[in-house]
């Protein structure tokens, strides 16, 4: 089986109902699909998905691009939700976001630094958003002491491939491996050990080849772990096994 550790299914129900994504995730064996919170209201409805549907889990927080809605009241309102409740399985997804830069950096900094103190304070794992911001993400999250980290879309190159490993933190890939163009990331997928790989789709956003233009969803992971397998001279279910495990192991699902 698969593990979806990063879809937006409250984005993706603009183009099917979830419950079919769902249904369809299934088929390909893709059976848990963790639902991730952009601001206050998508946090409110991964919830929603997390209750109704048995094998979805919730990532809570305010991506970087709402950096500017967090405040005390946004802060608390996310804790409420998250605490005692097993279906949140990390805060985020949360970081920096210097290429669109929707808000100031300093603003973002400051969102992911209180955000990464909640996460603690709730001993919950962090689903980081780095885009054009290595260095700044890297630097915040040492400095806030964090541990339990996975790079969501990791970007970065085989430097920061390096620290990001000696740091315990893990690696996620989306998409964007199975592109025509993608030597960089195919590099980053085969230098990444195993034992800190994780999958994602990121939907509705960065469809796999062959269907680039048409939605992603979760029941598009095999086609991601198909060109991992094939990168790492392993077979498709030891990617699987493998890449499942520590995504149970790491949200504790
Ligand atoms: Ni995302």
């Amino acid at each position: 089986m698969f593990i979806d550790t990063h879809a937006h299914l409250d984005l993706c129900s603009k183009n099917s109902p979830i419950e079919q994504i769902v249904e369809r995730a299934k088929e390909k064996d893709v059976n848990i699909i963790i639902d991730i919170g952009i601001d206050l209201d998508s946090c409110r409805r991964t919830l929603d998905n997390s209750f109704r549907y048995q094998n979805v889990y919730s990532a809570l927080g305010i991506h970087p691009h709402e950096a500017g809605s967090v405040d005390a009241y946004v802060l608390k309102e996310i804790k409420g939700l998250a605490k005692n409740n097993k279906k949140v399985v990390a805060i985020g997804e949360i970081g920096l976001d210097y290429y669109r830069n929707l808000s100031s950096r300093e603003t973002q900094q400051t969102a992911f630094r209180k955000q990464i103190e909640m996460a603690k304070e709730l001993e919950l794992p962090i689903i980081v958003h780095d885009r054009d911001a290595h260095s700044d993400c890297l630097r915040i999250l040492k400095e806030e002491t964090a541990e339990k980290v996975v790079f969501h879309c990791f970007s970065g190159d085989s430097n920061m491939l390096k620290d990001c490993i000696e740091r315990g933190y893990f690696i996620s890939i989306a998409g964007p491996v199975t592109f025509q163009n993608a030597d960089k990331l195919k590099d980053i997928a085969a230098a990444t050990p195993l034992e800190r790989l994780m999958l994602e789709t990121d939907c509705p956003f960065l469809t796999p080849h062959p269907f680039r233009g048409k939605p992603n969803e979760p029941s598009m992971i095999p086609l991601i772990a198909e060109k991992i397998a094939e990168i790492k001279k392993l077979e498709l279910l030891e990617i699987a096994e493998i890449t499942t495990n520590n995504a149970k192991l790491f949200f504790g699902v």
